[in-house]
């Protein structure tokens, strides 16, 4: 039995990424028709929306977010009547604003179709658009043409009109028809599928319906279309990718159901019914995407020995923190990055523990994810400035400012941060019954950060023995400032302390092989290391100035450059930017090559930058960008052009 599950609408709505007003006017459920036809980078699209009137006014209009779409067609979906309808342009897109003038005041609920066309790239817009179309070469078969859709933050109005806000959640339900050779996957449960069906005229198609029955947020509506393969991991789990890769992912993704189990323990039971993986072609320009019911992962994860599944903890923890309580808007955003990471490194930590092969206490193994956090947030910090105002863990985007360029290391671990310090002072048992209790009472709903602390204060109020409160009623603790906190640039106020031995092992290593150039060192000492642990030792020779020739030997000693520690793509990225430091001849074919197979932002952004630092007169940068840019998703290829300052 399907209970029924009804989103609550903003009371007050403040969200300045979007066109819409939700507090008007509220999307209750969407249906979408697309035909998309992946060799002309192409969909026809039809929407269906229902949304329920919350307030009435004089003239009333509902609108939309649209961004590249054209629009040829918006009517009542039960009378064929059209409504009058009417295109502002802004810095995120449009505003598609029908005319509601004539209907009767009291209508609860307008239908809304709206017909479209879109190759779902934002068109000519600077932001983009949610499609990745990939040519037949840049896909592991090199036969057919793929799509992939990522729609965080702000990309879903590239591909249908809808109200893209974090704060309206609906159900959804899509047709999705492609031609016969494809297969088309959702972040949604398939009902049906209808092979070779045959249009009138003539030409023939694979049509396939999706239904999604929990609210989500617009931004987690996504799809693929591609060749496509998929194995079962469990009854609830399944790897789907190219058939090249299925057996690598199935090896690498193994362990998901135990991973879904283990966060299950600490948040409460898994009601997406399904927990895919699907495994994409090198250009995802993410990590991974939290897509509902199947995951969206980079193949940079195919490290060939499970040493990046930190990756899939963390998005499996995302089915509760963002996908079953998400932020309210893009603000808030920390409320389901940050509470993740936390969440998601308690499980890490214990699967590492578990782990035979690797040693450490479970409190070294947090510590040590927890420092390399700590070094990716120096690294934002010092990039953008210790001023900037989006070092605040509640970034202020009220100008207008695109989310996506605001998103960065200071949401995450300054909110993993805030967890911890909460840890220190209540402990971890009160934190993760915290937690837990939180996601229970919100669950299908959008909440702001003043929601948060508003419940914590709450929950608190009859947990703890004499809780004291501020002027605004909020919890307060000796030592601990909500607002220096949540508003605050720069570092926040405490790095509250973890077991470093792990850290300090890894970094003593360094600084031997420093001092003495590598020659006393053997690759034994390096047994029984977790990948991140010579990540750290990495970091640490990178923070200094190494040799080419110390950087020569420890390539001779662990094999670095092309060997297999180097399938592990997060040490590959770091010995490229240790190598490309020291000019060390080898890595730089390697790093070319890292760049070109590759399009995941993180590691392509940083390598093009070093490539560009350490060849500055010469144009290998350039060049190489200039000869891949079409190998990436259109907003890594933008960003991209602007690092390299080629706009
Ligand atoms: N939800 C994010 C991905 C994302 C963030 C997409 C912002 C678009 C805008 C996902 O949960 C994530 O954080 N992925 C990380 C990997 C993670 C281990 C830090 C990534 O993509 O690098």
């Amino acid at each position: 039995m399907l209970k029924k599950r009804l989103v609550s609408p903003p009371a007050e709505f403040h969200d300045p990424s979007t066109f819409s007003n939700p507090s008007m006017y509220f999307t209750r459920h969407i249906s979408l028709e697309l035909d998309i036809n992946p060799f002309l980078k192409l969909i026809r699209g039809i929407v269906t929306l229902e949304v329920e009137i919350l307030q009435v006014e004089q003239d009333p209009y509902l609108v939309l977010d649209i961004r590249g779409l054209e629009i040829s067609k918006v009517q009542d979906p039960r009378t064929g009547k059209g409504y009058s309808y009417q295109i502002e342009n802004g810095k995120l897109g449009s505003a598609l604003k029908i005319s509601l003038a004539g209907m009767s005041l009291h209508e609860q609920t307008v239908h809304v179709r709206v017909s479209y066309n879109t190759q779902g790239e934002g068109g000519s817009h600077p932001v983009g658009g949610a499609c990745g179309w990939l040519s037949p070469e840049q896909t592991a078969g090199g036969k057919l043409p793929y799509l992939f859709t990522q729609s965080q933050s702000i990309h879903a109005r590239s591909i249908f009109p809808c109200q893209d806000t974090p704060s309206v959640k609906a159900p959804f339900m899509a047709t999705i028809s492609v031609p016969v050779e494809f297969r088309a996957v959702m972040s949604a449960l398939l009902v049906e599928e209808r092979r070779k069906q045959v249009r009138n005229d003539g030409s023939s198609y694979n049509l396939f319906i999706f239904e999604q029955n929990i609210p989500v947020p617009s931004y987690l509506i996504s799809l693929v279309v591609g060749e496509l393969e998929s194995q079962e991991l469990s009854e609830r789990c399944r790897v789907w990718t190219e058939p090249a890769m299925v057996e690598a992912a199935c090896f690498e993704f193994g362990q998901t159901e135990q991973f879904v189990k283990a966060v299950e323990s600490l948040c409460g039971a898994y009601v997406w019914s399904r927990c895919d993986i699907l495994c994409l072609p090198p250009s995802f320009p993410y990590g991974a995407m939290e897509n509902p019911c199947i995951t969206f992962v980079t193949p940079t994860l195919l490290a060939g020995d499970r040493s990046l599944v930190s990756v899939i903890i963390l998005e499996i923890v995302h089915c509760w923190s963002g996908n079953l309580v998400t932020c309210s808007n893009w603000q808030d955003f920390w409320l389901n990055e940050g509470i993740s990471l936390y969440l998601a490194r308690k499980v890490t930590a214990k699967v590492r523990h578990k782990d035979s092969r690797i040693k450490g206490t479970l409190e070294s193994l947090f510590g040590l994810e927890t420092y390399l956090g700590r070094v990716s947030l120096k690294q934002a910090l010092e990039s953008l400035g210790k001023n900037h105002p989006y070092t605040r863990l509640v970034p202020d985007l009220s100008d207008g400012a695109d989310p996506d360029d605001a998103f960065g290391a200071c949401s995450y671990e300054k909110g993993f941060n805030l967890l911890l310090k909460l840890e220190t002072i209540l402990g971890e048992m009160r934190i993760l019954r915290f937690l837990r209790n939180y996601f229970e009472r919100f669950q299908f709903q959008s909440v702001s950060t003043s929601n948060f602390v508003a419940y914590f204060s709450e929950y608190f109020r009859t947990n703890l023995s004499k809780p004291e409160f501020d002027s605004v009623g909020r919890i307060v603790f000796k030592g601990f400032n909500w607002d220096d906190w949540l508003f605050s640039t720069g570092d926040p106020p405490e790095y509250p302390q973890v077991d470093l031995s792990l850290v300090h092992e890894a970094q003593t290593l360094a600084q031997r092989c420093i001092e003495k150039e590598a020659k006393e060192l053997s690759a034994s000492e390096f047994e029984g290391w977790d990948s991140s642990q010579l990540i750290v030792f990495l970091d640490a020779l990178l923070s200094q100035d190494c040799s080419q020739d110390l950087v020569k030997r420890l390539d001779m000693l662990l094999r670095l450059n092309r060997g297999p520690k180097g399938r592990n793509a997060e040490v590959r990225f770091l010995w490229l930017r240790l190598a490309l430091k020291a000019h060390y001849e080898p890595a730089v074919e390697n790093a070319v090559e890292f760049v070109t197979i590759q399009g995941r932002m993180k590691y392509i952004r940083q390598i093009y930058k070093d490539l560009q630092t350490v060849f500055p007169k010469g144009s290998l940068a350039v060049n190489t960008f200039t000869k891949n840019r079409k190998r990436y998703h259109n907003i890594a290829a933008k960003l991209l052009a602007k690092d390299l300052k080629l706009e």
